[in-house]
């Protein structure tokens, strides 16, 4: 067995220029691994707490210099001749030494750096890629919980962002992701051809029309200010057309709604010129006749992170046949995910290990996801790195979806890349 021998931590930048935490491990047998942390922009409450220096001299206090020293003075040491592969051991040591419900004394960012990095290096030392190692550690959380759980490796079909607005975009639409789901597609690389085909498809219909068909958000999606979410879908629409696609068979449209950011407590409030507050009935209203209109197959946060009985009434609805995702609303996060199963509030969750804040928080979240037979959705944040774990995380666990961001910005297409590269090995 090998041992933890030696954790490093550094601050880097990720996609946005802001600072985020690397962690660099190495083993008693000489291996080595490494991992950096991402960061969201549309964040739920109910996350795990990302630790900022608030030193407004540097990166507008943006800085991680105290989340850097929790690794290397608290949290490594403490990993420190630890098996790399017990990550359940090295979690329950991290999520002891901070002590606390989120995370807040030493940092989510320290603390999955540290998870993380663990889980790359027991890939290591055993010569395993890491998508494997995610699958054992996948069914060993499956034992704990007793729910069977076996899975073989298997690859996600991408949901891919299109079209943004919301937070991740500096133009007008209140929903924040417009995206496309190739479920026709016999294979993961035909899925991603046509993706870029159609992405590429919609920036000639958009600059044609007149619309910002290049610029593109934080995730890589077309930023265009249009009139509404029914032109936005509509777009996406004819773009899967003229990539001689058929809408609903072959493609067919997700959206992420982020409606938290939008909900003043009793209303969600659009931003769009003439537009009235909408109680939360109006707004399921409102998401019931866009599913209707267009080829729709997943709506995430329709409604707001604290608008339980809202979900209730959506998932009444729409239910059986659009996949209705959790993100703001389960932060990840195994207890309310329990919840949101005991109220039937969903149908699928989102998936963001920052969120929590450790790899085995991550599998356990999940498990009983997929025991509840929700389908999970792996996702990336809007402030990225060159670290593709989640790539590996969705394949060993055999998660339905992928969501990354769109097929443009190298934070996003490492992932895609590396997706590529495990579907030689695993096949589909
Ligand atoms: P975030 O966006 O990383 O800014 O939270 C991603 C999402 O909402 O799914
Ligand atoms: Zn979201």
């Amino acid at each position: 067995m090998a041992a933890i021998a030696k954790v490093r931590a550094r601050e880097v930048l990720d996609s946005r220029g802001r600072p985020t935490v690397e962690v660099e491990i190495a083993a008693s047998d000489g291996s080595v691994a490494s991992a950096l942390v991402p960061s969201g922009a549309s964040t739920g409450t109910a996350e795990a707490c990302e630790l900022r220096d608030g030193d407004a001299a540097r990166y507008d206090g943006l800085g991680v210099l105290r989340a850097v020293e929790n690794v290397e003075r608290v949290l490594g040491p403490a990993a420190t001749g630890l098996d790399p592969a017990d990550q359940e051991t090295i979690d329950r040591r991290l999520l002891e030494l901070d002590g606390t419900a989120n995370k807040s004394r030493l940092g989510a960012n320290a603390v999955l750096g540290v998870s993380l990095a663990a889980a790359h290096l027991a890939a290591a030392s055993s010569r395993v890629p890491l998508y494997r190692h995610f699958c054992e550690l996948w069914q060993r959380a499956a034992g704990r919980f007793g729910t069977g759980g076996k899975k073989a490796p298997r690859m996600p079909v991408p949901m891919t962002n299109m079209i943004s607005g919301g937070l991740h975009a500096g133009g007008n639409l209140d929903f924040q992701d417009f995206l496309v789901v190739p479920h026709g597609a016999a294979d993961f690389p035909t899925g991603l051809e046509w993706i870029v085909r159609i992405y590429r498809r919609l920036g000639r219909l958009l600059s044609e029309a007149g619309y910002e068909g290049r610029l593109v958000g934080d995730e890589g999606g077309y930023g265009p200010r249009l009139e509404d979410h029914r032109q936005a879908a509509q777009f996406v629409v004819r773009a899967i057309e003229a990539a001689k696609l058929r809408p609903g068979q072959d493609a067919s449209l997700a959206i992420d709604v982020a409606s938290t950011h939008f909900f003043d407590g009793r209303h969600y409030r659009l931003s769009l010129p003439g537009a009235v507050p909408l109680s939360s009935a109006e707004m399921i209203e409102l998401l019931v006749e866009l599913a209707t209109h267009f080829p729709v197959v997943s709506i995430e946060d329709g409604l707001a992170e604290e608008d339980w009985f809202g979900w209730q009434e959506l998932c009444q609805r729409l239910g059986d046949r659009v996949r209705l995702v959790g993100d703001d609303l389960f932060a990840t996060n195994a207890e309310r995910v329990k919840h949101g199963i005991e109220l039937q509030a969903a149908n699928s969750v989102l998936v963001k290990m920052n969120q929590v804040g450790t790899v085995t928080e991550t599998l356990e979240t999940m498990v009983l996801a997929d025991a509840a037979g929700w389908q999970r959705v792996v996702s990336a944040r809007s402030g990225e790195t060159e670290d593709a774990s989640i790539a590996d995380l969705a394949v060993g666990t055999a998660a339905q979806h992928i969501k990354i961001g769109s097929v443009a910005r190298s934070e996003r297409l490492a992932k895609y890349n590396r997706l590529l590269r495990i579907a030689e090995e695993v096949g589909g």
